[in-house]
């Protein structure tokens, strides 16, 4: 029943985000347009990060051992790739954010919610990734929800800042 939900809430959020980014907030500006494709994958990696979260907490609960060492190597897999995925979005998001800052900041002004918002969300995102440092440097009951504790801020943020009108 739990799996439904999860791969429900990760569908509806991958699905709603790609509706409302290019039917209801379609731009004339090309470069604007890129910004938004860099956002629109950035935020696909960051939601594959985040499900790591559900995949341990299943892991650690379930008593069903096939599922347990099906998710447990399916998290080995991921793991291969999580670092890479939070350096690439970021990569994607600094761009996303310059953009945005340069083409439409001085239009819609700095202190626009959706600036605000898009800031503050790259700060939640530089935690993020400070505290995913710590964890892999050295892991205790502390990094450890540091770390996810940032990446559950983090997501709500970004998820604020994408859905707020400009
Ligand atoms: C300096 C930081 C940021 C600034 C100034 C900024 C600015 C903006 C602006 C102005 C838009 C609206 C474009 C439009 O209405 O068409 C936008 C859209 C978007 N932003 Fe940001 N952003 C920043 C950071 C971020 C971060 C950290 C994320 C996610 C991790 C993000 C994800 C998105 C997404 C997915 C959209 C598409 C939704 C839409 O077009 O309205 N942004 N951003
Ligand atoms: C977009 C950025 C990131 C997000 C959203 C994110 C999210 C997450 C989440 C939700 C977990 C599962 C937490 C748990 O249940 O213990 C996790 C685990 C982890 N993350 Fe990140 N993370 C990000 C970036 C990073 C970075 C940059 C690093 C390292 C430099 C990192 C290293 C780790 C490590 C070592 C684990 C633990 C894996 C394990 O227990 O085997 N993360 N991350």
């Amino acid at each position: 029943m739990a799996y439904y939900i999860w791969v429900f809430i990760n569908a509806l959020l991958v699905i709603s985000t790609f509706i409302y980014i290019w039917v209801f907030r379609s731009h004339d500006s090309q470069i604007v347009t890129l910004g938004q494709v860099f956002a629109q994958f950035a935020i696909i990696l960051f939601i594959v990060n985040v499900n790591m979260y559900f995949i341990f907490l299943v892991i650690r609960r379930t008593k069903v051992r096939k599922l347990k060492i099906a998710l447990a190597k399916m998290s080995r897999h991921m793991m291969k790739s999580h670092i890479k995925l939070a350096i690439i979005g970021t990569i994607l998001i600094v761009f996303h954010g310059g953009i945005m800052l340069v083409k439409l900041g001085g239009i819609v002004g700095y202190t626009n919610p959706k600036i605000i918002s898009g800031i503050l969300a790259i700060l939640c995102l530089a935690v993020t990734l400070f505290a995913g440092y710590r964890r892999y440097k050295k892991a205790s009951g502390f990094r450890r929800k540091f770390h996810y504790t940032t990446a559950f801020i983090f997501t709500f943020v970004f998820l604020v800042h994408l859905f707020l009108p400009l």
